[in-house]
């Protein structure tokens, strides 16, 4: 496995393995690598003949008041999963790298679609602004045929497949299943902050999808309803930012459940903000 930290040898390694017709999958990641990463390495290996997987902990998508010092960083335990992995190359560079400091400017920036407005948009109003830029900025510095999101980030995969389309980005996306805990915790590199008492509070949020999508199941559409259902089942938290079901394409709200929708929870357990989400398929 081989690592790189500068955009130039990423993109070098990258564009000799395409002058060699070998295709690319590109995993980008922040580190505290768990199963759910491993299954998007898997979903790249055996779609594509390499695998790049990107360690870059994002300063623009955190608020001050965010994270972002805390945030995980077990770089040797990373690697370690990425080689048992099979992944040909990572590509981990330095902040400066990313963000060469532009005195006395402010650097271009993507701005997404409008699918990024509501939800995690009101509650992390620069968020999508920094995911979109820096994933913008790993396309180009591993260029790929295909990068691997997981659905569990709903609206940073709607983010993203929006930036594709109208920037004509030749990256085709692939996102890919949320992977639960056996007890159906959704994986997240924020689990490890909850101690073992919020661990079993935060399994309302996967429990209360499971009864909405019953209850969608069962015929249920008018959208109040669902929401409630939702909310009713999320008493142990803390805190919810939201827990509502919207349109699956435009991520907005709709009074009846006409077209495939899905169900978005964001919550805090303690001070660990987790969120989940059920896609909901009308036949
Ligand atoms: O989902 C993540 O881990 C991050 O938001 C991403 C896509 C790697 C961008 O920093």
């Amino acid at each position: 496995m081989q690592t790189f930290s500068t955009i130039d040898s990423m993109r070098t390694w990258c564009r000799q393995q395409s002058l060699e017709q070998r295709t690319i999958g590109l995993v980008p990641t922040m580190g505290a690598l768990h199963d759910g990463h491993l299954f998007l390495v898997e979903a790249a290996k055996q779609r594509c003949d390499h695998c790049v997987t990107s360690i870059f902990v994002n300063p623009t998508q955190f608020a001050a008041h965010e994270d972002l010092d805390l945030y995980p960083r077990p770089l040797d335990e990373d690697l370690a999963k990425l080689e048992r992995a099979g992944v040909e190359a990572v590509f981990l560079p330095s902040a400066e790298e990313m963000y060469p400091q532009q005195e006395g400017q402010t650097a271009t920036t993507v701005q997404p679609s409008s699918v990024a407005l509501p939800l995690e948009g009101v509650h992390r109003p620069e968020h999508f602004v920094g995911v979109a830029t820096v994933v913008l900025k790993l396309f180009q510095a591993a260029p790929s045929d295909f990068a691997f999101f997981g659905r569990k980030d709903f609206q940073q995969l709607c983010v993203i497949e929006h930036m594709v389309r109208d920037l004509n980005l030749p990256t085709r996306i692939v996102p890919c299943e949320i992977v639960r805990e056996p007890d159906g915790l959704a994986m997240s590199s924020r689990n490890r902050y909850l101690s073992e008492g919020e661990r079993e509070r935060a399994l309302c949020l996967s429990r209360s999808l499971n009864k909405v999508e019953h209850a969608f199941r069962e015929g249920e559409r008018d959208t109040k309803r669902l929401e409630s259902i939702l909310a009713a089942h999320l008493s142990d938290c803390d805190s919810v930012d939201y827990a509502v079901v919207v349109d699956r394409e435009s991520l907005l709200p709709m009074p009846q459940v006409m077209q495939n929708a899905v169900a978005l929870i964001a919550a805090r357990i303690g001070s660990t903000r987790l969120i989940d989400n059920r896609e909901l398929q009308v036949d």
